[in-house]
């Protein structure tokens, strides 16, 4: 096409992926051509507002490297992370009980966690107030899925996870279970803390803080679970006494994530309880 116009340029461009063999992606790179014309058009983007843009991604890819993604970080506080969770959500598939909703993995998952016996105990060396985080894992008919396991992982009571903290093992505050013969798990740890999200670089700097929005996530832990057959739920647990419910920076709260430490009789610690349901796996 020799004359591009401001009235063909988004065809042009839409169409100039239309050789992708597969159609799932030919979808996708033709949508974001399109809305990304379509939001140039309607704020009538300027060329210093461009640069800039062109410059803070510049500035986010510097940042990153193995053990830090500041694009994932952008990602989070847009929402587009959660956006994405809450798109795959169960709706459509589950059965009685609701599927317990997905929540943001975050950047401090890591491989490999050590597998320990069920009930676990994470609290040796680690100071901070101790809770025990028990539940069982079922099905959408309420039935209790044996062969499920966890993945787990939260910070310490200085708020660092280990990946942060030099002076945590590596091990520290995370481990792999096998739930019993009732679907059941119990983990005895310390209670989580509210955590910041990175404030030394461009997302914080050039996106959030100009906003006055708050840097903190709400006291949680994650979970990966998983089941043969169930769709795998990466979600988080929050506790309910937490101050930044209201304002987590990455939009991750979902009323029935959030739990209460309650004094149960018999057991020396607060407990905070929950079933953790898995919508069936799509065929
Ligand atoms: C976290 O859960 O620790 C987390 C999630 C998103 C961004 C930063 C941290
Ligand atoms: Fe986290």
């Amino acid at each position: 096409m020799r004359n591009i116009t401001l009235a063909n340029i988004t065809q042009a461009a839409s169409d100039s992926f239309g050789g992708l063999p597969d159609a799932r992606r030919r979808q996708l790179m033709q949508q974001l051509v399109q809305h990304l014309h379509a939001f140039a058009r309607d704020t009538r983007l300027t060329h210093d507002e461009w640069r800039a843009a062109i410059a803070f991604l510049h500035r986010t890819g510097d940042i990153c490297n193995d053990a830090r993604s500041e694009f994932g970080l952008l990602s989070d506080v847009l929402g587009l992370s959660s956006l994405v969770d809450l798109l795959a959500g169960p709706a459509g598939v589950t059965g009685a009980a609701p599927a317990t909703p997905g929540s943001v993995l975050g950047p401090f998952h890591t491989e490999g966690s050590p597998w320990l016996a069920n009930p676990v105990d994470l609290t040796p060396g680690n100071a901070g107030e101790q809770v025990l985080i028990r539940g069982h894992v079922r099905g959408p008919g309420g039935q209790a899925l044996p062969e499920a396991t966890l993945d787990f992982w939260q910070n310490a009571a200085n708020g660092l996870y280990w990946q942060m903290d030099s002076s945590q093992p590596p091990d520290n505050l995370r481990c792999r279970l096998r739930v019993d013969a009732d679907g059941g798990f119990a983990i005895r740890t310390i209670r989580p803390q509210p955590y910041q999200i990175p404030t030394d670089g461009p997302v914080w700097h050039d996106v959030v803080a100009p906003a006055g929005r708050t840097a903190w996530r709400p006291a949680h832990v994650h979970l990966i679970v998983s089941a043969p057959g169930f769709r795998t739920l990466v979600t988080e647990l929050f506790d309910a006494a937490d101050p930044w419910l209201e304002r987590d920076a990455v939009f991750g709260v979902r009323e029935p994530l959030v739990l209460q430490a309650r004094s149960v009789p018999g057991i020396d610690v607060p407990v905070m309880q929950t079933d953790v349901v898995l919508a069936v796996a799509a065929r």
